[in-house]
């Protein structure tokens, strides 16, 4: 299993491009589901969850032609089965995401029901409900989800008990070819739901209210094929900016999105650093300095985003002062913490929140990353501790960012790859 071997200490300095957005790029690929047309998306991240998507299309049966800068063309007219199986799904939860399309284009879907992941049990209920309520009829059997519809799905008026980015993203697909009007409420508003809303815009589908709480989506007959580009990351590039402000230097992150990290910013100045934002640039100067704690509180887009969570956990132990991080989306996504107090962190978990005192130096020490977004907060710990830090597992970071070493190291950074 591939391990990254960092040398901490020196201040990350330099200028880093933002990939394209894994959370945005994953449900415009399963929206390709609903046109026979040929297809374009663009802008691709390289990750490993993109290749499983990817898979997944080719698997039913797609034509998938993918070009050196990650484009990648669809023809979805050579489907021949509307199956998401196990094998795929238990390696990518996001892969829930054809079922809206699925259901909604060929009367048919058949995905392995998500189990849970490292940070919490992650249901999918309100998916589910959704679709019954456009007509879909639902049976879970043998850990599959079966959802068939005679016909078209009907619009219908959904209340989400719970703000859902994938749930809503999963019946706005579904709603586009239903027969007459879906109004989603209490949806999701982040800005990777509004790209996705863009796409299907692109090709013919009739939404608005996207990136409110109350989407309306009149359905058609048919969508089209579009060439469309995928946002840049915005929890990527808000990544690059924290390690910016913990190793105390300068990054500028280019061909980003700088209107969807409003409360990250926030808290970045708080956090002592200098912020500057251009059309498609976000900078962050930390001259030097150490930054003061935080305090931090999870929740829906546009509040503090649950992906930079651990980031910030980071950010607080090398902070002065004590800051503290209340985590409201999930039940588990703490799991960073046990890693960080191997490298000296002083952190103490009670329920959905963790209380971080700040010290000056962590120390570097073999750690395991246990999820996405913890093994994002690890490599930024391993930049400020003294000496080496080994982090195993790190196939969890290769699922959300691309090319992570050569990008830190670009930076300044001490990081390699180590092989077996
Ligand atoms: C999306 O996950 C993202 N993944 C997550 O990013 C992100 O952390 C999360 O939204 C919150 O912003 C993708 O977009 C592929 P939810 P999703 O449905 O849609 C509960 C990363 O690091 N819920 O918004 O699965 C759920 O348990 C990943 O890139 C139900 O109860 O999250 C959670 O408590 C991690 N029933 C809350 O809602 C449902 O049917 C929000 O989950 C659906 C969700």
């Amino acid at each position: 299993m591939d391990k990254l071997l960092i040398t901490g200490g020196s201040p990350l300095n330099g200028v880093v491009r933002a990939s394209g957005a894994k959370n945005a790029a994953l449900p415009i690929l399963a929206a390709t589901l609903l046109t026979k047309d040929l297809i374009t998306i663009k802008n691709l991240p390289h990750l490993h969850d993109i290749t499983t998507m990817l898979e997944l299309l080719g698997s039913m049966g797609c034509g998938v032609v993918v070009d050196e800068k990650m484009s990648v063309q669809l023809d979805i007219s050579t489907l021949n089965n509307c199956e998401a199986p196990y094998e795929l799904v238990k390696t990518m939860r996001a892969s829930i995401l054809v079922l809206g399309p699925l259901v909604s284009h060929f009367g048919r879907a058949v995905v392995s029901l998500p189990g849970g992941c490292a940070i919490g049990s992650r249901p999918v209920d309100l998916h589910l409900r959704g679709l019954e309520a456009m007509g879909a009829k639902i049976d879970v059997t043998g850990g599959n989800i079966v959802a068939t519809v005679d016909g078209r799905l009907q619009g219908a008026r959904i209340f989400f008990d719970k703000v859902t980015v994938t749930g809503t993203e999963n019946l706005l697909m579904a709603a586009t070819l239903a027969e007459g009007q879906t109004v989603l409420e209490n949806a999701a508003r982040e800005p990777e739901v509004v790209d996705l809303a863009e796409c299907l815009i692109a090709m013919g589908a009739k939404i608005t209210g996207h990136g409110t709480d109350t989407i309306v989506i009149e359905g058609v007959e048919a969508l089209n094929g579009t060439t469309y580009p995928v946002m840049p990351d915005r929890i990527e590039t808000g990544t690059f900016l924290v390690a910016a402000a913990i190793t105390g230097g300068k990054v500028k992150v280019i061909d980003t999105d700088v209107k969807s990290l409003e409360a990250v910013l926030a808290k970045l100045e708080e956090a002592g650093a200098k912020v500057a934002c251009g059309e498609n640039w976000i900078e962050v100067d930390m001259e030097g300095r150490r930054p003061n704690a935080v305090n931090i509180s999870t929740a829906p887009y546009p509040a503090f985003p649950t992906d930079m969570q651990a980031q910030f956990v980071a950010l607080n132990s090398v902070a002065t002062g004590v800051g503290r991080v209340i985590e409201n989306i999930f039940e588990n996504r703490f799991m960073h913490v046990d890693e960080m107090l191997r490298m000296g962190a002083d952190i103490e978990v009670m329920g959905n929140t963790a209380i971080i005192r700040g010290c000056d130096k962590l120390k570097g020490a073999p750690v395991m990353a246990t999820d996405l977004r913890a093994s994002a907060s690890l490599v930024l710990s391993a930049l400020v501790a003294e000496g080496d830090t080994k982090i195993d597992r790190i196939y969890h970071i290769d699922r959300g960012y691309e090319c992570i070493e050569e990008k830190f190291g670009a930076l300044g950074a001490k990081i390699s790859r180590v092989l077996n």
